[in-house]
């Protein structure tokens, strides 16, 4: 990214824009840059930014009651979900949708001279409210304008990343997780909580009580939104049993196993052989002359098959 028309107040940019290797402009407005993406969000997140803009002034007074009607403390359960990231006082840390900073708080104050958290969300009240919420911890914390589901970080910077209370309502959930996953280093870990009904009490009285008052207790469990790289996946539930914390380490692509062991047995060949060596079959005389051949041989279907086409394939091409 390159700086252009730079306004400098006392040694620090207050106003300019940032040009993106696209051509994109980023806004920069009282020092801090608007890195909401896209420019036009969807009509779910427009929505859901206009409620949060709108609530920012009450959240923090009524927010204690998400804990209190469970009898849950809430600071007892912020401790636990940050637990699971697993921090060093160096940690850098990404928090998505940190809000008013309830947990940016405690998150940060976990941290030493060298750690650094990052504090990221959509709306700039509720992140006018954290950073004044920041002036309080030692803690580097830097603020970041910006969307949960496009975050403007390179892959690997983080060594965790936390999230709760939002993602739910995310325009791409799944894209959040991936993204969560990508700016995480392998190793790292990901929390992310939010409510959800669990499936066995959506219909008790408790289950429809709840959901009849806050209809976001609607929302299904992302568990399809994972993202590949989700390893040791946990899930619990929490406050009341009503909200879920999934927490994995992140891998690298795909989670790998040993497929090319030879599986004993008549069948024989091995997990690979047995997925990527599909032919297009034989009629059931041809299988069974087969099955025949190979038990004389006192071979494996797959040893016995993979000679046989050797050689007709070698004999074929004149090899
Ligand atoms: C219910 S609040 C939770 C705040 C905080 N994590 C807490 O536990 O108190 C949800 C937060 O998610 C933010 N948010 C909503 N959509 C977002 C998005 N697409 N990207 C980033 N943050 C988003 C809202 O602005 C709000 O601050």
């Amino acid at each position: 990214m390159r700086l252009s028309d730079p306004v400098m107040v006392g040694g620090e940019i207050t106003s300019g824009v940032l040009l993106g290797s696209g051509g994109n402009r980023f806004d920069i407005r009282d020092g801090l840059p608007n890195l909401v993406f896209p420019f036009e969000l969807p009509r779910a997140d427009r929505d859901a930014l206009q409620v949060y803009e709108d609530r920012a002034e009450v959240y923090d007074r009524y927010l204690p009651l998400t804990f209190s009607t469970y009898g849950e403390d809430e600071q007892a359960v912020r401790n636990a979900m940050i637990d699971k990231l697993n921090l060093r006082p160096d940690s850098v840390v990404l928090e998505t949708g940190a809000g008013t900073g309830r947990d940016s708080e405690i998150i940060a104050r976990r941290l030493g001279p060298d750690g650094r958290l990052y504090i990221q969300d959509l709306s700039p009240s509720f992140l006018a409210r954290n950073i004044e919420r920041m002036r309080g911890v030692d803690a580097k914390v830097e603020p970041a304008l910006a969307n949960g589901y496009y975050l403007p970080f390179a892959d690997n910077s983080f060594d965790a990343c936390y999230h709760f209370g939002g993602i739910n309502a995310f325009g791409d959930i799944k894209r959040a997780f991936a993204e969560m996953a990508r700016v995480t280093k392998p190793g790292g870990k990901v929390v992310v909580g939010d409510e959800s009904m669990p499936p066995w009490l959506r219909d008790t009285e408790f289950g429809k009580i709840l959901m009849n008052s806050n209809p976001e207790f609607r929302y299904p469990l992302p568990l399809d939104k994972l993202p590949i790289e989700a390893r040791k996946t946990r899930l619990e539930w929490i406050i009341g049993g009503v909200f879920y914390v999934f927490d994995f380490e992140v891998g690298e692509g795909e989670p790998g196993a040993d497929f090319d062991f030879a599986i004993p047995g008549a069948r024989g060949g091995t997990h690979r052989t047995r997925y990527f060596g599909q032919l297009e079959g034989v009629t059931p005389e041809a299988k069974q002359l087969a099955q025949q051949a190979r038990a004389k041989m006192n071979k494996s279907m797959h040893q016995w098959l993979d000679e046989v086409i050797r050689e007709a394939a070698r004999r074929d091409l004149g090899d």
